[in-house]
């Protein structure tokens, strides 16, 4: 068993492209190795802003789980799951929106920034508002520890944490606690319960983190520890009551610098992409047509890498030498563009080589696509109803 569990959701929002492979699919295929890891497709979140087209939402889901397949990202060792298939995130966030405060939600960055740049859109609903709180019931539902996410989502890690932390101070207070904590401190048996105290102690007076640290990680190899004393033995030591609810920390991936067609990031909004799954013709042509220094008029012209859109994409996948090969022969004009072109288009097809050949396995067969979606919804279903009886049982809604 692995001691982190990796959570991450994607919205569909139709073919992916290199910017997503890049940015984010290498790192989910990286993780799956090193970390128990869940991946999710985001469909309620991608209704929140696409409430009157939810038509386009189905093929937009297939469609993005081959490209995580065809990326690697491989469901023997992860679960992929749909999160409208399993409804206890909406339970969960609808249980978290009782002691949700309106103003976090106000507060939360990307709900204005979305609100203007959408404007075309009415966002003005109470779905659009929760969405970070949507959110929230994702990551907590899986008591997910770490969450991969690029820079513009950190408010919202930031807003499960506390979201985390006061559904904990509401509902984790129960008669007895302390006694009930150092009876489970106990038996951890003496030696763990020494180092227990001691991490404990120090970090309550000495604010020392990696203390803290420590103790949740002695927490987490315990395997015969009960829920309940987990919940009380993780409480206990930042607090007085119980951890239901425990608070992930936001893994920050470094953000992608996959540049597009025309030297600006690669993006859908920009026209400037290249799917993970080009045909490799459109590969071939999109590359040969792209602008060039605009200073290399004829072939005899020197140019400036410094001023082509080319030049990103060879530091994006050119060896040192080849690009030694093109600073020299564009600056004297040594080589010509489709020339210096021609390896950044042979490296594109190589990459996305493996990718279109597990891709073509799923589009000849898509019950397999089917079958493990299916097999990632009941894990995932499994885990998440083990939290939402937690979390009914501490708001009192566990009667029959
Ligand atoms: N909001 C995320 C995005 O736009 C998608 C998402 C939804 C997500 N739920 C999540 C990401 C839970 C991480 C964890 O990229
Ligand atoms: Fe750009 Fe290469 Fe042409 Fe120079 S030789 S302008 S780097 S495409």
């Amino acid at each position: 068993m692995f001691a982190e569990r990796v959570l991450s959701g994607m919205r569909p929002t139709g073919n992916l492209h290199l910017g997503h492979y890049h940015g984010v699919l290498k790192n989910w295929v990286k993780m799956q190795d090193e970390y128990e890891c869940l991946f999710f497709v985001a469909d309620w979140h991608a209704l929140t802003t696409h409430y009157d087209t939810p038509h386009m939402i189905e093929q937009s889901v297939w469609d993005m789980v081959v490209d995580w397949l065809a990326a690697g990202v491989n469901p023997a060792r992860s679960t992929l799951f749909i999160q409208s298939k399993v409804p206890e995130h909406a339970e969960l966030h609808l249980l978290l929106s009782m002691i949700t405060p309106l103003g976090w939600l106000e507060r939360v960055p990307t709900y204005k920034d979305q609100q203007e740049k959408l404007s075309e859109k009415d966002l003005s609903t109470y779905g659009f508002l929760g969405y970070p709180l949507l959110q929230s019931a994702d990551i907590l539902i899986y008591r997910s520890t770490q969450v991969p996410v690029g820079d513009d989502q950190v408010p919202h890690i930031e807003f499960t944490r506390e979201i985390a932390r006061r559904f904990n101070h509401i509902y984790g207070r129960e008669p007895g606690f302390e006694e009930k904590a150092e009876a489970a401190v106990r038996r951890l048996g003496s030696k763990k319960a020494k180092l227990y105290f001691e991490l404990r102690t120090r970090y309550q007076e000495q604010g020392d983190i990696d203390a803290l640290e420590s103790a949740k990680s002695l927490l987490e190899e315990q395997q015969s520890l009960s829920h309940g004393d987990r919940e009380r033995l993780f409480g206990y030591l930042e607090g007085s009551g119980k951890m239901i609810l425990s608070e992930p920390r936001a893994m920050l991936t470094a953000a992608s610098k996959m540049p597009g067609l025309d030297g600006q990031k690669m993006s859908k909004s920009y026209n400037n992409i290249i799917t993970l799954r080009e045909d490799e013709n459109n590969v071939s042509k999109k590359i040969r047509t792209m602008p060039t220094d605009p200073a290399r008029i004829r072939r005899t012209d020197p140019g400036d890498p410094d001023k082509c859109p080319v030049w990103p994409l060879h530091q994006v996948y050119s060896s040192e030498d080849m690009k030694q090969w093109v600073m020299k022969g564009c600056k004297s004009a040594g080589i010509g563009c489709i020339e210096c072109k021609q390896p950044v288009i042979d490296a594109v097809l190589e990459e996305q080589r493996p990718m279109r050949e597990r891709a073509q396995l799923y589009l000849d067969d898509p019950t397999l696509v089917r079958n493990i979606i299916a097999d990632g919804c009941e894990k995932a279903r499994k885990l998440a109803s083990e939290t939402m009886r937690d979390v009914r049982e501490a708001m009192g809604l566990d009667y029959s």
